[in-house]
């Protein structure tokens, strides 16, 4: 735990989350919208948003899992589904823990799409944005990180370190775990 340094700690998460459910809230007022919350990652994520989303809101889940050796090969598969009815001509926003390459939020964009939701938005708690290698941006990001491995609040480092309230940085760099 002492190689852990806080990058944001519980109580800036929670002001950010706040403002971020007051943005989605004033962009979509009464209407429903459907949040889809990728595990395992957002999960933490999505149900303090939810938790301070005043609107009309449905809660769907979705997994997939990507696999990286030294750097992401961008192969994602499926382990979660939806069904087509709960997202056609519905307000959707997709949750996401991290963007890194965008090869998963690319993925996941293209899904959802292909069953006719009305509106589809991305919501990401963190945007490693250096690291883009797919052309595709979050709608709204809570924080915008450098090419640090982040853990915590839902991210973890082979399945440990999820349930840590704050955000951290293990000290080396992914490539070097
Ligand atoms: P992408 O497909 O390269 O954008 O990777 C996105 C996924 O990789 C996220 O949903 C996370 O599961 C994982 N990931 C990327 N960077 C980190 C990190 O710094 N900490 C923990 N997980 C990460």
């Amino acid at each position: 735990m002492e190689e852990i340094k806080v990058l944001y700690s519980e109580e800036a998460i929670a002001k950010r989350v706040d403002e971020l459910a007051k943005t989605l809230y004033e962009k979509y007022g009464d209407e429903e919208v459907v949040f889809i919350c990728t595990l395992k990652g957002a999960v933490f994520f999505a149900c303090d948003l939810l938790k301070k989303y005043k609107g009309d809101a449905r809660m769907e889940f979705l997994r997939v899992s990507s696999y990286h050796g030294t750097e992401t090969t961008g192969k994602i598969e499926l382990n979660l589904s939806i069904s087509k009815e709960n997202i056609k001509d519905k307000n959707v926003i997709i949750i996401e823990d991290i963007v890194d390459t965008g090869h998963t939020l690319a993925f996941l964009n293209q899904y959802i799409k292909e069953m006719e939701p009305k509106t589809l938005e991305i919501c990401t708690l963190l945007d490693k944005k250096i690291k883009r290698v797919v052309d595709i941006d979050p709608t709204y990001s809570g924080f915008v990180v450098d090419d640090l491995f982040v853990i915590g609040y839902g991210l973890d480092y082979d399945q440990k370190y999820r349930n840590l309230p704050y955000i951290g940085v293990l000290k080396k760099t992914k490539k070097d775990l």
